[in-house]
This record gives C-alpha cells, structure tokens and sequence, in this order.
C-alpha cells in the first residue's frame, strides 16, 4: 500500500555537541538526513517522504535534497519543523495527503535503519494492526529511580522485569486516519509523549512491537558517531 515516510529532523543534537544541526551532521561524508532519506525510500511501498527541517535551514535541506538520485515513485517534501518533536511530526503529517493510508515516522537520527525492518513495520500495519513499532529487548537491567539533584545518589524505586521491556527504534508505523487523530487530540499544554506510538497508545488503540534492527539504533551522543561511520565501512566492505 502507498506509504509516506515523515523524517522528524528539525532538532539541534545538543547532546552530540556543537556543531551543526544533528541531521546535517556527515557520516562518511553524506548528511545523517541523505541517508535517512535513502533508507525510507529504499521501500518500494514508498511514495512520499516529508523532512521536517530545522526552520532556519529549510531552504539548504531543500537544496541538499534537490540534487538526490530517488527511484521515480518517491517524491521530497520539505517543510520547516517546531519546538518539540512532537510537533515536528504534527506538522509533517500535515503534508501527507488523505489518500495516502500507511504513514512511518522515521528519526533523521536514525540513518542507517535496514530497508526490512522498513518493510516489516509496513506490511505489519498493512495486515491490521493501527500502529506498530519496531524494538529490541535490552541489554542493560533497567532501574527506576527518584532523580535526585545531579551528583547525589538516587534512591531505587523499583526493578522491571527486563524480560519484558523493549527499546523502542523508528520507523514506527501507522494507519493515517489514527496517527492524525492521536496528534489532534493530545492538549496542545499537556505532557507530550516521547513517540508517536505513546500517543496511540492514549486514545485506547492497540499498539504492537515488531523485530527491530541493532543498526537502527539512534545517533545520540559522539561514541554513536564512531558507530556509525564503523557500521558504514562495513557495509562498504
Ligand atoms: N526532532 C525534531 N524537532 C524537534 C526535536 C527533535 O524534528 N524540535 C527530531 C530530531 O531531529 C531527531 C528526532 O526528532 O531526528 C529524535 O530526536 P533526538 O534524537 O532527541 O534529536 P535532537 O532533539 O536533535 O537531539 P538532542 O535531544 O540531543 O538535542
Ligand atoms: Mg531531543
């Protein structure tokens, strides 16, 4: 089924650091952005992807996009992103046409996510489900805490079970009609959610977990750099 992808990419990256806007930051000597771009437009069920620029590089994003080699099928929007991702992503949505009815939203911050983890979320959302996210389990034991004031220790509330807790990565999938509506109907003044799904997950609709890829993790801090331009090599090895 015909599917946009939309590319929240108008954050600044403070936690990797100065320097430019985390998207437009170069792996190997290509944007995170280009490459995020490329991973969306690798599936063949994808005809639109939206990027969600940085409001005050919009027209560079769209320069930088112009001049990218993408199988005929796939068009590029780009349009000026806001404060949160969160509102990024409402604006983005609202250049996917009606007529479109599977939408993936996809972190610019994750480049270097597998075309099948792509098309699994897809077709998981093609066979029913409104909403799906790919994720993997844990390696670390997971504690919840009471933050404390930085520097001090902070108290242990509680240990999940680790078995059943996944990582959450991107692109996560969804049926159009429910993502519009989760997005229109959390207050503009409330908590926002950290995903998209959080959202669904609100209005009482099912969410489901799907198989999620090791190199989809997200580029967050330096080391996550070095990662990247290693996966990179590799793949070119
Ligand atoms: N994002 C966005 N608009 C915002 C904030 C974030 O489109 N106002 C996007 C980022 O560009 C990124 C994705 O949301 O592709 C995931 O966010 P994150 O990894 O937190 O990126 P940043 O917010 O840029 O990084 P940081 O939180 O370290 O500043
Ligand atoms: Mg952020």
């Amino acid at each position: 089924p015909r599917t946009a992808a939309v590319i929240p990419a108008a954050g600044r990256g403070v936690r990797l650091g100065p320097g430019a806007p985390k998207a437009l930051r170069v792996l190997n000597g290509t944007p995170m952005l280009v490459h995020a771009v490329r991973a969306m437009a690798a599936s063949n069920a994808v005809v639109l992807v939206v990027v969600v620029a940085p409001p005050e590089d919009t027209p560079g994003v769209r320069n930088l996009l112009a001049d990218l080699a993408l199988p005929d099928r796939t068009d590029v929007v780009v349009v000026p992103g806001g404060e949160t991702r969160q509102e990024s992503v409402r604006l983005g949505l609202a250049a996917v046409p009606d007529d479109v009815p599977i939408v993936l939203v996809h972190d610019a911050a994750r480049p270097l996510v597998p075309v099948d983890t792509v098309d699994s979320v897809i077709e998981a959302v093609r066979d029913g489900a409104p909403a799906v996210v790919p994720a993997l389990p844990l390696a670390d034991t997971v504690k919840e805490v009471t933050p404390g004031e930085k520097g001090t220790p902070e108290p242990v509330v509680a240990t999940p079970e680790r078995a059943r807790l996944r990582a959450v990565q991107t692109p996560q999938g969804f049926d159009r009609a429910t993502l519009v509506r989760a997005h229109d109907t959390v207050p503009a003044d409330g908590e926002g959610a950290t995903d998209c799904a959080g959202l669904v997950e609100r209005l009482g609709e099912p969410v489901v977990v799907v198989p999620g890829h090791e190199e989809a993790f997200k580029v967050t801090r330096p080391l996550d750099l070095v990662l990247a331009e290693a996966v990179l090599a590799r793949r070119r090895a």
